[in-house]
């Protein structure tokens, strides 16, 4: 069974940009993965590549043990991508089915539109659509082949909660592999087998969420900093990283004790103290230098 994607190596570079940067990602068929990362960070780039319809500048990726556009050309591949047009005049039900033409083995065209719950806009034209609506629309395209590999970028953008509710509930239910590009860290926190961090074409972080948490470690502390200078805060015992989110400090702290003890003894009015375990959003800043 060949690996559901295979990236080697992979770069994309618009003249002088670098989108992405040698990354390597090797996927199993049936897992769920995340890939997180700020906004240019490369997320679409490498959806775009692994789908077949961007050619990277240099190195090999493969789906299902084909090129990525044969793929999608044989109908192995579901997309929903972060911007696409869609037919306006074509009654939801009508693109639908249309879409499911396309697919050797497409689910059924009804249960489809219920899973994305669109089976009660299945005559009204897209155009007429509201923009939630539009990517239930988009979702249950990607779904409708049954695909080897569902490939979503941003798939929950402008959907309510019920939309994100069913969405999330169909891709736990495939046994197929699906790989998501999302901004909701608690999306990839709840769905995601293993989370792929990007910042700058390159790949920060690679695991499964637990691993990416402990990565940045231990717990953390967090103050209202009130102006007060963070260079000392690095001297303090067990602090592995100082970081500031508005007027809070965020200390990263392997022994969380021995921090608190002496944070109260540098700053005897430090304010609004509070500690938790690392959080992926913590994670999250600290591994792609954000903040
Ligand atoms: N057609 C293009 N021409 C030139 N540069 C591009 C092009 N497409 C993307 N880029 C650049 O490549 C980098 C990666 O873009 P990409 O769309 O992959 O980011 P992303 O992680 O998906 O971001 P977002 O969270 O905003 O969707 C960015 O710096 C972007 O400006
Ligand atoms: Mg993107």
């Amino acid at each position: 069974m060949p690996n559901a994607l295979e990236l080697k190596a992979v770069s994309k570079r618009y003249g002088a940009r670098t989108a992405l940067d040698g990354v390597n990602l090797s996927v199993e068929e049936g897992q769920t993965i995340a890939v997180l990362g700020p906004n240019g960070a490369g997320k679409s780039t490498l959806l775009n590549i692994a789908l077949g319809l961007l050619p990277a500048t240099s190195g090999s990726a493969t789906v299902l043990g084909r090129k990525p556009a044969d793929a999608l050309r044989g109908g192995r591949v579901g997309v929903l991508l972060q911007e696409s047009g869609l037919l306006e005049d074509v009654p939801v039900k009508e693109l639908i089915a249309a879409g499911a033409g396309m697919y050797p083995k497409p689910l059924p065209v009804e249960l489809t539109m219920r899973a994305a719950r669109v089976d009660d806009l299945a005559t009204r034209p897209i155009g007429k659509l509201s923009g939630g609506q539009r990517q239930r629309v988009r979702f249950a395209l990607a779904l409708i082949g049954d695909p080897d590999l569902l490939v979503l970028d941003e798939p929950t953008v402008g959907l309510d909660v019920e939309g994100r509710r069913a969405l999330w509930q169909e891709v736990r239910a495939r046994r197929h592999t699906t790989l998501f590009a999302t901004h909701y860290l608690t999306e990839a926190d709840d769905y995601a087998d293993r989370v792929i961090l990007l910042a700058g074409g390159r790949i920060v972080a690679d695991g499964p969420v637990d691993t990416i948490k402990s990565l940045v470690g231990g717990l953390e502390v967090r103050f209202t900093l009130d102006g007060a200078d963070t260079g000392p805060l690095w001297t303090l015992p067990g602090v592995l990283r100082v970081r500031v989110e508005g007027g809070t400090a965020v200390l990263q702290t392997a022994a969380s004790d021995a921090t608190l003890r002496a944070l109260f003894a540098a700053l005897p009015d430090v304010r609004d103290v509070r500690t938790a375990g690392t959080d992926l959003e913590s994670a999250f800043m600290t591994l792609t230098g954000g903040a």
